[in-house]
């Protein structure tokens, strides 16, 4: 049977966390079993909100070696940067005319980006952003799209853009669907609902045994809990979140322990830090070797450009064809 085939995509924002692993690495890792998977690198979307392009290179290349060091296999993904397959930026001009200007200003994400980034004037290439997006997604014929909550409304533009041309032009698109990723939104070590890198709250996949025990010792635990005796609230504290998530296993005892007094921060985040650095530890291992030997992870990029270049090619192709302008 084929395999249906997913469109990812991520803005290359260089080191990545803990959080990414939480909320997307892992399904990514795990889909690539089952589907075909495309893992696109947004490099034009980041000038959406930031037009200073010098750090774009070695972001990417620092996303793609935190993509291959948990285990994305470029054997079976492929992983490009959508600058480098123009067919993108042709196929958004079309879907541009396809889509009113007002959906758009009412779409929700737009809205929580000017907000949370203070922007007070909105360039006309980020009201298109879920335009781009949708070219991204429908070249490829993506038909499963893994994303959080916060990007479903731009997976439902896409879906009517596709069947607008579709009604247009007739049948090349398939309507995607979004692929909830069982939204694991990881707290910031601040006690932050997200770990993210401009609130400088995260811990890297790149970071050492050393950093994250550093690290871990500023994060923020029940406040109520003010000397190592004094029974705690494992619900509200950041570090119990970890524990859950990297450290299954000890949950219950932990719970129990903190709880009763008998557990105390420091050794609970000493714990912590440990089951996170065993989690790590393969992924620097992995980390170390592709950075001396970056001609690697290059030619994986440039392989997936070429698959990407191939596949959107064939695309565009059969777009010009159905609108008589081929
Ligand atoms: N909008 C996504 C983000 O901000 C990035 C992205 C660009 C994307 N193109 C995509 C995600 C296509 C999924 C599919 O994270």
């Amino acid at each position: 049977m084929r395999k249906k085939r997913i469109l990812s995509g991520m803005r290359p924002t260089g080191k990545l966390h803990l959080g990414h692993y939480a909320g997307a690495l892992e399904n990514w890792v795990k889909l690539q079993e089952e589907y075909e998977n495309y893992h696109l690198i947004a490099d034009y979307h980041v000038l959406t909100t930031d037009l200073d392009t010098s750090r774009i290179y070695q972001d990417t290349v620092d996303m793609v070696i935190d993509w291959l060091a948990i285990g994305l296999d470029p054997q079976k993904v492929k992983i490009f940067r959508q600058s480098q397959v123009k067919e993108h930026s042709e196929l958004f001009l079309i879907f541009s005319m396809l889509i009113t200007a007002n959906r758009l200003e009412r779409n929700p994400s737009l809205k929580d980006q000017i907000r949370d980034l203070n922007i007070q004037q909105t360039v006309y290439g980020h009201l298109g952003y879920p335009v781009l997006q949708a070219a991204d997604i429908l070249l490829y014929k993506g038909e499963a799209v893994p994303v959080g909550e916060d990007q479903v409304p731009h997976v439902e533009i896409t879906r009517e853009i596709a069947r607008k041309f579709n009604n247009q032009y007739g049948d090349v698109f398939p309507e995607p669907d979004p692929l909830l990723t069982v939204f694991a939104r990881l707290a910031g070590l601040d006690g932050v609902a997200k770990m993210s890198k401009s609130l400088g709250n995260t811990i890297l996949l790149s970071d050492n045994s050393e950093i994250v025990k550093q690290k871990m010792r500023k994060a923020v635990t029940d406040p109520q809990k003010l000397r190592k005796n004094d029974p705690g609230h494992p619900e509200v504290c950041v570090v119990f979140s970890y524990h859950k998530k990297f450290n299954p296993a000890e949950v219950e005892v932990i719970d129990t322990d903190c709880r009763s007094g008998a557990l105390g921060c420091v050794d609970c985040k000493l714990n912590c830090s440990s089951k996170i650095s065993t989690f790590l530890e393969p992924v620097l291992q992995k980390r170390s070797e592709l950075e001396n030997n970056l001609s690697l992870v290059l030619d994986v990029i440039s392989e997936g450009e070429k698959a990407a270049r191939l596949t959107a090619g064939a695309t565009m192709q059969e777009v010009r064809t159905n609108m008589k302008m081929g």
